[in-house]
């Protein structure tokens, strides 16, 4: 196996050499002219306008053959010519630098057909909206409008992250009922609130009932518990991550109920009601336990004389089972203690010590974005206790400055074409996942030589202050293209596009890769797998899926306008798949004259995108479960899901050992002794995706699901 790699590379270095050997006396002069005119002359070189010009392509040669040496780690005969192109490229690489900060995509929002019927069109509306936000949030950070907070306020910042928060119900009404979590949540944070419905009241115009006559009133107890965004928006309402709403009386179903829902950007989601009977058996457990608890639907609380009885019976016959069902959980003028608990899959709420309702994260929230927690309503607070809380602020890690080290910077670009561009998605907060890349694989000397080259993408986010230590990181690590536009769960698209965009027309990269912020890759096994298919093929390489049928229901669920086909194209998973070139450069162009069909998952648009250039052009289709979409397995090409620590911890084994081990330190914990599920482990592993919550958690080495059920 490794013989016959390097046999390969060995081949092709010598088809390589005899042919270009002829050539080399006039590429020497060539070479050797272009060098006198810029170290005499001092232009600012020519090629900043695209490799259009017989010179760009010569040198292109030589960056290639650059990079046959580098591959071979020995001295090759073109060793003379290194430091030619070293000197260039270092002229252009300032330039090439403060240009390419910003993708250059061309995403036009006013050519936009809004009348195009087209099952992208909501998606291309988003994205215009999101594109005009993101714009004018750049252009403040590049006019310097908005301000960085000083060091000294970030350390202060930093260390205002309470552990715990503890408020009297007069301390919380002071502060207008809201209980501020400066760094948000984490997995463990726990909220505890006592306090007491009050007596129902009548009202003419209830929210959460329907009137009949005009002047109809209908009694009403009822309160809110909310967990708010704080400081995720400007000039609207902030988002409610959890809204959780136990109507004591005066619902429409005229039983006491408990509604739980989301609110972003002002929309509501579909709100989960229970109402006392309990979740059916095949319902969606979180954390395994019910979403909603059983309580005795009838309004007349058991009496305290049945209690005691039930209780006596089970202490003389203990063989007997004996089902009990508590009320609702609430009661008019009564005190209760409510507990709420961030766990791995979701909100769990206990009162009185018992779990009464669960409700799953819902993308597009982070834990650490629940800054707030607000009672209202019918109640009286009499105290309210956070704890568990994290200890760093999600935004501003001191850390980040002492990080900041000129060994991590992107090498510069090289003049000439790269076999392969990597691009990676990643989120304007994700500071330590690119800190951890960096670190990590980025570091491979097929890096560091620019032969091949890896860029973060990265949309805007909704906070000034991280927009801004976003441009700072960018200028100084020279490793990260601003896709500026407002970021959004449904538009990662966009970045994918963006990616093909610069790979194709910036870094000029025969092969293009797209991986996530947590996906460590072996870019020599990258390398490898693409050398296996004929230079002058198409090529998808990944862990393809192949006849996969859309979920029209549940979680996942794809609606038929957004899909309307019954089949799903040979989609390759999102974490790790490679194209050529000429794919990439079809996507680009297609998108641009708006004629790309997008679809919100973007490793599913690829796939569709793909099998649409196939149907002109032969695509060679490679699948292998070693790009592992569920965490990691030994000899991996790509691994996913990998904590910072563990991309270190990937790294140091393929540094020291030589081999692809995986650093599977923690299992996720799970109840049930037994693996857990296939479907199981990939809604949870998702979730934990998308909560990094830190590093302990997302772990998993279970090796590959036979079958893909992310759609
Ligand atoms: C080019 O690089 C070589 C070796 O790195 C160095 O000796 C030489 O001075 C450089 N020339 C210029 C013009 O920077
Ligand atoms: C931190 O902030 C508080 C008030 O917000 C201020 O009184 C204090 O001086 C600040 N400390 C530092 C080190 O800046
Ligand atoms: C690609 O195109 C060829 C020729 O039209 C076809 O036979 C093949 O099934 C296509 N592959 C995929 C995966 O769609």
């Amino acid at each position: 196996m490794k013989r016959g790699k390097s046999d390969t590379k060995l081949d092709k270095l010598d088809r390589f050499v005899s042919l270009s050997r002829q050539k080399s006396a006039q590429i020497l002069l060539a070479v050797a002219v272009i060098y006198v005119l810029l170290v005499t002359l001092e232009i600012p070189f020519v090629f900043d306008s695209g490799p259009t010009s017989e010179t760009s392509t010569t040198l292109a040669r030589f960056s290639e053959l650059q990079s046959e040496q580098v591959l071979q780690d020995k001295d090759a005969p073109t060793r003379p010519l290194n430091w030619v192109s070293h000197n260039f490229s270092r002229r252009t690489q300032s330039q090439l630098a403060a240009s390419k900060i910003l993708s250059s995509l061309g995403f036009h929002p006013n050519t936009l057909d809004p009348t195009k019927k087209d099952g992208s069109l909501d998606l291309l509306k988003a994205a215009k909206t999101a594109w005009e936000e993101g714009i004018k949030l750049w252009d403040e950070v590049q006019s310097g409008k908005a301000k960085l907070l000083e060091v000294s306020n970030l350390k202060n910042i930093s260390e205002a992250c309470p552990i715990s928060v503890t408020l009297s119900g007069s301390d919380f009404l002071k502060r207008g009922k809201l209980l501020e979590l400066p760094c948000g949540l984490t997995l463990g944070s726990h909220i505890t609130v006592v306090g007491k419905p009050r007596a129902a009241h009548a009202e003419k115009d209830p929210k959460i009932a329907l009137v009949k006559e005009a002047d109809d009133e209908v009694m009403v107890s009822q309160f809110i518990m909310e967990l708010l965004g704080l400081k995720t928006v400007e000039a609207e309402d902030p988002p409610r991550i959890l809204h959780f709403n136990p109507r004591l009386k005066g619902d429409w179903s005229l039983k006491p109920v408990i509604e739980q829902n989301t609110c972003y950007r002002m929309q509501w989601g579909t709100a989960l009601r229970c109402e006392g009977r309990g979740s059916e058996a095949d319902e969606e457990t979180v954390d395994d336990q019910v979403q909603c608890e059983k309580w005795i639907r009838d309004d007349d609380d058991i009496s305290e004389e049945s209690k005691a009885t039930l209780w006596l019976n089970r202490q003389i016959d203990r063989t007997k089972k004996v089902t009990f069902d508590w009320p609702f959980p609430f009661a008019e003028e009564k005190l209760f203690v409510l507990t709420l608990s961030a766990g791995l899959e979701g909100y769990h709420v206990n009162v009185d010590g018992r779990h009464v309702t669960s409700f799953p994260y819902r993308a597009g929230f982070t834990l650490e974005d629940a800054t707030g927690l607000a009672v209202t309503g019918d109640i009286d607070v009499h105290s309210v206790f956070a704890a568990s809380l994290p200890s760093n602020h999600p935004g501003f890690s001191l850390n980040r400055h002492l990080q900041m080290s000129s060994r991590w910077k992107a090498p510069s670009l090289s003049v000439g074409s790269v076999e392969l561009f990597i691009g990676i998605l990643s989120a304007a907060n994700h500071f330590a996942e690119r800190m951890a890349v960096r670190k990590s694989w980025m570091q491979h000397r097929l890096i560091k030589s620019s032969n091949v080259v890896a860029r973060f993408f990265v949309a805007l986010h909704t906070r000034k202050e991280v927009n801004l230590e976003l441009k700072k990181e960018a200028e100084y690590f020279g490793d990260i293209v601003v896709v500026p536009y407002m970021d959004n769960y449904d538009l990662v698209v966009l970045k994918t596009v963006a990616i093909c965009e610069y790979g194709v027309r910036t870094v000029h990269a025969k092969y293009i890769m797209k991986g996530d912020d947590d996906t460590f890759v072996r870019v020599d096994s990258i390398i490898d797998e693409v050398n296996k298919v004929p230079a002058d093929r198409n090529l998808y390489i990944g862990n393809i899926n192949y006849y996969h049928k859309p979920l029209r229901y549940g979680k996942w669920k794809v609606t038929y306008e957004e899909w309307p086909a019954e089949e799903i194209p040979p989609i390759a998973n999102g974490p790790g798949y490679i194209l050529s070139s000429d794919i990439a450069c079809f996507i680009v162009s297609e998108f641009e004259s708006h004629k790309l069909k997008l679809f919100k998952m973007e490793d599913v648009s690829m796939g569709m995108w793909v099998e649409q250039f196939n149907s002109s052009i032969p695509v060679e289709y490679v699948h292998s479960l070693k790009f592992c979409q569920l965490g990691c397995i030994e000899g991996y090409y790509t691994a996913h899901y990998q904590a910072p620590r563990q991309m270190i911890c990937l790294w140091e084994k393929l540094q020291k050992q030589g081999r692809a081990q995986c650093c599977n330190e923690m299992m996720i914990r799970t109840s049930v002794n037994e693996r857990p599920k296939c479907r199981n482990r990939e809604r949870m592993i998702t979730r934990l995706g998308e909560m990094r919550t830190g590093s302990w958690m997302r772990v998993t080495t279970w090796g590959d699901c036979p079958e893909k059920l992310k759609i």
